[in-house]
């Protein structure tokens, strides 16, 4: 085997492949990953840990068809610290590798081809998604997986496409995260993903372009750009988290308008994001009768008068380092009135909602909403879910919190 490859590109392609290749493994040869010539003009990596797979393919130069089968970190290591150009790899006797890059030579001791382990037949893809659904997802729900390994089914994602909709949901048997969003579904799929594979995915589809995938009764096949992985299923029955999720809400809380500006000025100096998604009516009586009103004194004239506004009141004392979101309801100009709302009650985000339409609004299902971010972005959610929805909401704030503030940073470009 002997073949040409640009420094960038075998740098890149190798960096996605390390996440896989074990390093403390008591299988020696899966620290190592498999380089095959495809054709003239491409090589085929690939790295596994006999449960996830990734599988690269990369433009290069083949001058002699063949395979290598070398140190994955090593490799790597060396790679990327190379001055960028052509990197020349040689394949000669006992299965030492003899590597050049400009000035620079290096022998790798590698093992032989038949030493790697057989992967799991690869099958159709037949489904697609935006690679940036599942970013979305994984960042969403990943942390409530569990660490414990004696916990086997909880140790991954639950991932379920059909009727219109994508669904994740993780849990660690304390917490719960779940996340849904309408996609258009080509296909059906019900399954538990293992968490390295899903941390994987993000990695090498790094939230652009489009996704397919497809399973057969063990794996689960991941393609994007070039790039192939396979993961083994998680088998076990996750918990009914269904049964969990509250359906309904019969609590009601009743409180008025000074009662709710206190509780929230009270509390405001010590919170770190606020989210105001509703709030009391904009009018009240300016002067409430003492004694009873009687009828026939006919019907009054109410003299009303504007109420506080408590989100605004809280856009004026923040101080530095706090996320205010705030809520708009709105039947003409939504994003016009809302980019106002934002400016004037100084927020850092502001989810503008359609109302007044079927499918959208009061009553309804689903949303028309576009959450306004205060660097200028629309970030339009039409016909969302409401809990996706709030979880955009929600992944806007928590790069906020993480230190990776908006603007730009949300989950939809
Ligand atoms: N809000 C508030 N206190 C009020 C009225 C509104 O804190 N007295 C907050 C809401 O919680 C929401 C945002 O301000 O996050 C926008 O509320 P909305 O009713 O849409 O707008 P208004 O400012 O009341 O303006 P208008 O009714 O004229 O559209």
């Amino acid at each position: 085997m002997e073949f040409r490859i640009k420094q960038s590109v075998l740098k890149e392609e190798l960096g996605f492949i390390q996440g896989v290749v074990e390093r403390k493994t008591t299988i020696p040869v899966l620290s190592n990953i498999l380089i095959e010539s495809l054709g003239e003009n491409e090589i085929r990596i690939v790295g596994t840990d006999l449960d996830c797979t990734i599988r690269c393919d990369a433009e290069a130069e083949i001058v002699t068809p063949g395979a290598i089968c070398v140190q994955a970190r090593k490799l790597f290591d060396i790679v990327r610290v190379l001055d960028s150009g052509d990197v020349h790899f040689k394949k000669e006797d006992n299965e030492w590798v003899a590597m050049k890059a400009g000035h620079a030579n290096f022998r790798l001791a590698g093992v032989s081809r038949e030493q790697f382990p057989e992967l799991p037949q690869f099958k159709s893809t037949p489904m697609t998604l935006p690679a940036e659904v599942f970013s979305f997802f994984v960042r969403n729900t990943a942390f409530a997986i569990t660490n414990e390994q004696s916990r086997f089914t909880l140790s991954g994602a639950k991932f379920i496409v059909g009727d219109g909709k994508a669904t994740m949901v993780t849990t660690d048997g304390h917490r719960l995260a779940y996340v849904e969003r309408a996609v258009e579904t080509n296909g059906t799929i019900d399954t538990l993903i293992p968490k390295k594979a899903l941390l994987e995915l993000v990695k090498i589809s790094r939230g652009q372009g489009e996704v397919s995938f497809g399973e057969d009764p063990n794996h689960i096949y991941f393609e994007t750009e070039g790039r192939l992985l396979i993961t083994r299923k998680l088998t076990g029955n996750f918990p009914n988290y269904e049964m969990v999720m509250p359906k309904s809400n019969e609590h009601t809380a009743i409180f008025d308008l000074d009662e709710m500006r206190s509780a929230v000025v009270d509390r405001f100096a010590e919170a770190d994001v606020v989210v105001m998604a509703a709030a009391v009516a904009d009018f009240r009586p300016k002067a409430p009768n003492e004694s009873k009103m009687k009828k026939e004194a006919g019907v009054p004239d109410l003299m009303l008068e504007p109420t506080p506004d408590i989100l605004a009141e809280l856009g004026e004392r923040r101080r530095p380092g706090q996320f205010l979101v705030g809520f708009a309801a709105e039947t003409d100009d939504v994003q016009d009135a809302g980019r106002e709302k934002l400016r004037s009650k100084r927020l850092d985000a502001l989810v503008a909602n359609a109302v007044g339409r079927d499918g959208t609004g009061f009553g309804s299902e689903t949303n028309e909403a576009t959450i306004l971010v205060a660097d200028g972005r629309d970030v339009p959610m039409h016909t969302w879910s409401k809990a996706a929805l709030a979880a955009a909401v929600c992944d806007l704030i928590g790069r906020f919190l993480t230190g990776e503030r908006p603007p730009g940073t949300l989950g939809r470009p």
